[in-house]
């Protein structure tokens, strides 16, 4: 995780324990005047710690003073959480209420970073990283089988059932996630649902809080290279290879170089290695990944994928067509 992340996250901590804290004067404030005994009983409170400081400052019988001090105090706390019950506030209300009990909203523990940091971090690079698509569009309610129906290719005679199928597959895949799920490999022509199918899946799980990286290759092997060549400050590839799911849109459109192709099996293999899943969507044929990948990265697509073959007509095409239409009939 990069500073830059960690900093942003922090400022966002900090916000979370000042809220807490005005929210808990705000609490006060209140039942001064709805609740005035509760004040009393607070002033006990805190006149106990005073005593407890003389106590200890007379040094005469401090073990037994202590004692009672403390069972007053005790006593102090139930009369003020049944006072607050009884006049219809949760127990808790004068409590300071952090996100975080670990660090108060603090970011910290004695143990250095909080595992709130770290999470808030991760999910920032996440978020800084995923591509600003239209991910409210592209849900499984919007993707429509019906421009499929009685639609035949050369190598697919109903590409209704084929894409249901895949439609259904992919529903499933987005209900019942998981680290064991499947990788998927996607491919097909343009225009026939693939990045619509991936970012409905994306969506579906970062509402559900899983870290989902979503992105071309071609985007992310140029963060990538910049980053590693120090043109720029990142940690793209550490994000790609730890996201819960990882989803390498257009895999073929970045160019064709060394660097490319090692990141690539590098970010692949490794994810394999962690069984972490991963989606990949082409518009090349297997002839043409065959040519362009070295054989180990095309073996281990072919042993380890999910293979789900798009078929029918492009549909960006179907849809503008339609569109005219439309507009020639209102005109
Ligand atoms: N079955 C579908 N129902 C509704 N919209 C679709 C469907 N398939 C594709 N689209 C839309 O058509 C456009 C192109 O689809 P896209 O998913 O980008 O295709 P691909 O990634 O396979 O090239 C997008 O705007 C997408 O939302
Ligand atoms: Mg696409
Ligand atoms: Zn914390």
């Amino acid at each position: 995780m990069s500073e830059k992340h960690y900093s942003a996250a922090l400022e966002i901590i900090r916000h979370r324990r000042l809220t807490a804290q005005s929210d808990r004067e705000k609490h006060i404030l209140e039942l001064r005047t709805r609740v005035p005994e509760i004040e009393e009983i607070n002033n006990m409170i805190s006149q106990a710690s005073v005593n407890i400081l003389k106590v200890i400052s007379k040094g005469e019988n401090v073990r037994e003073e202590m004692k009672k001090l403390e069972e007053q105090n005790t006593e102090a706390q139930e009369m003020m959480r049944g006072l607050l019950v009884k006049n219809g506030y949760p127990e808790n209300y004068m409590d300071i209420n952090y996100t975080c009990r670990r660090c108060s909203d603090t970011g910290f523990t004695s143990e250095g970073r909080c595992s709130c940091l770290e999470e808030l971090a991760g999910k920032l690079a996440v978020k800084e990283l995923n591509e600003s698509s239209p991910l409210n569009l592209s849900t499984f309610s919007t993707f429509d089988l019906e421009y499929y129906r009685g639609v035949s290719t050369d190598t697919d005679s109903n590409c209704y059932s084929t894409m249901s199928n895949i439609y259904n597959y992919c529903r499933k895949y987005a209900s019942s996630f998981s680290h064991d799920s499947a990788n998927i490999f996607m491919s097909g022509e343009t225009g026939l649902g693939k990045t619509h199918l991936s970012l409905a899946i994306a969506e579906r799980l970062l509402s559900e809080n899983y870290s989902v990286v979503y992105g071309s290759v071609i985007n992310f092997i140029d963060r990538i290279e910049s980053e590693h060549f120090g043109r720029s400050a990142g940690d793209t590839l550490s994000v790609l290879i730890n996201a819960e799911l990882l989803i390498l849109d257009d895999l073929g459109s970045e160019y064709d170089k060394q660097f490319t192709t090692a990141t690539l099996y590098n970010i692949i293999n490794t994810r394999l290695n962690k069984r972490l899943p991963t989606i990949i969507s082409t518009n090349l044929s297997f002839e043409e990944i065959e040519a362009r990948y070295e054989q180990r990265i095309v073996s281990r697509i072919i042993s380890e994928y999910d293979y789900l073959p798009f078929s029918g007509n492009d549909v960006r095409q179907l849809k503008k067509a339609a569109s005219i239409r439309q507009k020639r009939n209102q005109g």
